[in-house]
C-alpha cells in the first residue's frame, strides 16, 4: 500500500467527495456525473487556436499548454472532471521510441516492431529510465491543472498494452490490427515480452499522473474489441493487470465527521477514518463480449461503448460494477429532441448498475458543435 501525499487533491479532501469519485466508488449520486472522452480537443475553437504551429506531441510536453487545454472544456461545459490533455504514445516517446502523431491519421512509428529481434531492440529501452525527471513536463502539467481545478477531479489516463502494441507492431493506425494479432499466436514468447515492456512503460505514465494529482485513472484499451475473449484472456489481460498494478496500490485516507447516528458501539465523538483506493476505469471500443474480463484485470469501473445498452452491460457485469457511458457520438449532431430522448434512455438503463457516470460511447467527433455538449451537461445536471 502506498498512501498519496497529504497535499494530493484526494487526501486533502478536495475531490474525495466529488460526484465523479464517489460514483466511481459505487455510490450512486443524486445528480449523474458527466464528462466526455476527447472533450479536450478539436471540437473547441479555443483548442484549435492554441494548437496553431505546435505539433501534437510537443503540445503534450508543454506543461502550460497541456494544462490550459485540459481546463478549456471544464470551464466551457461545466463537466464533472477534466481529462488530462496528453496522448497514449507519450510514454513511448519519453522511453525513447521514434513515434509521432500525424494530423488526421494518428500515431506513426519510425520503425514497426515486427520480429522477435525488433522486440529485443525495443525492450532494451529500460522502463526504469522513466523517472520523475523524464516525466517532469507531465508532473508539472498535472500540478498546474489540479491547482486550477480545485474541487473538480482530474482523470489521468494511459493506453492499455494491447492498444499500444497494435500501434507498435503495425507501425501506425490499422483496421483489424492483424499483424499484432498474428504475432501473439506466431511468437507468443516475443509477444509476451512486448506486452510486459509496454505494461511497465504505460503503467509508469499512469502512476505519475495519479501521484502528481489525478483523482482517478482510466486505461484505454480502445482496440481490444478486435480480439476474441479467449485471445484477450490469454494474451492481453495479464499485461493489462500488470499495467494497472502500477496504480492499484495507491490509497488515501478520508476522515468522516463524528456521526450522531453512528453505531452505538462506535465512539460517537471520535472521527472515523477510512482508507480508499484511487478509482480505476477500463474502457474499450466494441468490447461487449469482454466486459467481465476487462473488469477482472483489476478495474473498479467499466466504460461501455455505444454498441451495447447499459442495462445489458450491467447484466453481463453481474449488476455489481459501476459503469461509464454510453451516448452514441453520432447523436450529438442529431436534433436536440432526438439527443435528449437518447440521453434519457441511457440514464434509465444506467440505473441498472450500482452507479453510473455519463459519457460518450467513444470520443467527441471533431466536428461536434461545442454548444451541444454544454447543453447536454446542463440537461443531465438539471434532472
Ligand atoms: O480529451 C481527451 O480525451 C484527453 C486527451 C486525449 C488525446 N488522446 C488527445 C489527442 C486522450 C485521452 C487520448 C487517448 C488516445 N490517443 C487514444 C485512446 C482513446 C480513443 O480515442 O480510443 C488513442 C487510440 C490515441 C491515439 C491517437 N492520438 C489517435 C487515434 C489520434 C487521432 C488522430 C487524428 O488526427 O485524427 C491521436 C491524436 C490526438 N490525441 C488528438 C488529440 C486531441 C488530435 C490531435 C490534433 O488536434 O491534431
Amino acid at each position: 500500500m502506498n498512501t498519496l501525499d497529504p497535499s494530493h487533491p484526494l487526501s486533502a479532501a478536495r475531490t474525495a467527495s466529488s460526484r465523479l469519485v464517489r460514483a466511481y466508488q459505487g455510490v450512486r449520486q443524486e445528480v449523474t456525473p458527466v464528462w466526455f472522452m476527447r472533450q479536450a480537443g478539436r471540437s473547441l475553437p479555443e483548442y484549435r487556436e492554441l494548437r496553431v504551429g505546435t505539433r501534437m506531441l510537443d503540445a503534450c510536453l508543454d506543461p502550460a499548454l497541456a494544462s490550459e487545454i485540459t481546463l478549456q472544456p471544464v470551464r466551457r461545459h461545466g463537466v464533472d472532471a477534466g481529462i488530462f490533455f496528453s496522448d497514449i504514445v507519450i510514454p513511448l516517446r519519453l522511453a525513447g521510441v521514434d513515434v509521432d502523431i500525424v494530423p488526421g491519421k494518428g500515431p506513426v512509428l519510425g520503425s514497426p516492431v515486427r520480429t522477435a529481434d525488433d522486440v529485443s531492440r525495443l525492450t532494451e529501452l529500460d522502463p526504469a529510465s522513466l523517472t520523475d525527471e523524464t516525466f517532469a513536463p507531465i508532473i508539472e502539467a498535472v500540478r498546474l491543472t489540479t491547482a486550477e481545478l480545485g474541487d473538480t477531479p482530474l482523470i489521468g489516463f494511459a493506453g492499455a498494452p494491447f492498444t499500444l502494441a497494435a500501434y507498435l507492431v503495425e507501425g501506425g493506425p490499422s483496421k483489424d490490427h492483424i499483424r499484432a494479432r498474428t504475432m501473439m499466436h506466431a511468437d507468443p514468447i516475443a509477444w509476451a515480452r512486448l506486452m510486459d515492456w509496454t505494461a511497465d512503460v504505460t503503467g509508469a505514465f499512469l502512476r505519475t499522473q495519479v501521484v502528481a494529482g489525478a483523482s482517478a485513472a482510466q486505461l484505454f484499451d480502445s482496440w481490444a474489441g478486435s480480439l476474441s475473449l479467449h485471445d484477450y484472456a490469454t494474451h492481453v489481460a495479464p499485461a493489462s493487470t500488470r499495467a494497472l498494478s502500477h496504480v492499484r496500490d495507491l490509497t488515501y485516507v478520508v476522515t468522516h465527521a463524528p456521526d450522531a447516528a453512528a453505531d452505538a458501539d462506535a465512539r460517537a465523538d471520535e472521527p472515523q477514518t477510512e482508507t480508499r483506493n484511487v478509482p480505476i476505469v477500463h474502457f474499450g471500443v466494441g468490447t461487449g463480449e469482454l466486459l467481465k474480463a476487462m473488469h477482472e484485470v483489476g478495474a473498479d469501473v467499466v466504460g461501455v461503448d455505444y454498441r451495447i445498452p447499459l442495462d445489458e452491460a450491467s447484466r453481463r457485469l453481474g449488476h455489481v460494477v459501476p459503469i461509464q457511458g454510453n451516448v452514441d457520438p453520432a447523436m450529438l449532431a442529431a436534433p436536440w429532441k432526438v439527443l435528449q430522448a437518447h440521453v434519457l434512455d441511457v440514464l434509465e438503463r444506467g440505473a441498472d448498475a450500482p452507479a453510473h457516470v455519463l459519457n460518450l460511447g467513444h470520443g467527441v467527433p471533431p466536428e461536434t458543435d461545442p454548444d451541444v455538449l454544454t447543453r447536454l451537461v446542463g440537461f443531465v445536471h438539471g434532472l
